[in-house]
């Protein structure tokens, strides 16, 4: 199976990793997963290019003018840098240093300024109630734990009436191997998205298949879900 760019998210690759999605795993230490991903972002070349991912772009009329965003996990900043030029203020963060410096190079070529942090997610100063927008793309990475963590973080970060927009893959990219973490666990369903936001309305949650053609690392044939929710008002 031929995992791309995220394969094992977050975490260091694991042992037999096209047999293992029942397996108890161990669980991947902070400094094993940042070191992954700085290892595949050691290129020059920008592992999922540098134009912003199709999900974001079809929803992100949802986002009031001059929004402020937070991207979470954000890489090497093609979403925040493309939110960015739309007139949004926007914070982005990511574990890996090298990914975050490539995002940083990005925005300065593209001539916006964009509120980088390297941090782990578990370490992020999350605030209730502080953006109008919510973006998480492939943030895979997360086991059930700390997706748990996660999301309940970022459902809080939203304002009233602010906007969730999510992507990741289902199971059935597991026959795909175009990208994305080889663990069923970390994959999404309906169902898991329906009921992993309680406190949000959603308004779009569709299930679909398309042509990834995001750098080498989501790339070909996909199995997809995107969500985009909305806080109460
Ligand atoms: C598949 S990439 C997606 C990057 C970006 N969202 C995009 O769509 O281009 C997953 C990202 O999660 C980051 N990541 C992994 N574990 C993390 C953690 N615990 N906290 C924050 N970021 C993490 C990785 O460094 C990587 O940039």
């Amino acid at each position: 199976m031929n995992h791309k760019g995220d394969k094992g998210a977050g975490a260091p690759p694991r042992a037999g990793l096209g047999h293992t999605c029942a397996m108890t795993l161990p669980t991947p230490t902070l400094a094993g997963a940042t070191a992954t991903w700085n290892s595949r972002y050691a290129s020059t070349d920008y592992l999922f290019g540098t134009e912003p991912n199709a999900w974001l772009c079809e929803h992100a009329a949802q986002l009031p003018p001059r929004a402020r965003v937070l991207c979470v996990a954000d890489g090497e900043g093609r979403n925040s840098v493309w939110l960015a030029q739309q007139g949004h203020q926007v914070e982005a963060f990511d574990v890996s240093e090298r990914a975050v410096a490539k995002a940083r190079a990005l925005a300065q070529r593209a001539g916006v300024e964009v509120a980088f942090q390297v941090t782990d997610c578990d370490a992020y100063p999350w605030a209730p109630a502080r953006f109008d927008a919510v973006v998480a793309i492939f943030v895979q990475f997360a086991d059930p734990a700390l997706r748990t963590r996660l999301f309940a973080h970022m459902a809080e970060a939203l304002r009233p009436g602010g906007v969730l927009v999510l992507q990741g893959y289902t199971p059935r990219q597991l026959a795909y191997g175009t990208g994305g973490p080889p663990w069923v666990e970390h994959l999404y369903t309906r169902e898991l998205l329906e009921a992993a936001f309680p406190g949000l309305q959603t308004l779009v949650l569709r299930e679909y298949e398309a042509e990834l053609h995001e750098g080498t690392g989501h790339h070909g044939r996909s199995a997809l879900i995107g969500l985009v929710a909305r806080a109460s008002r």
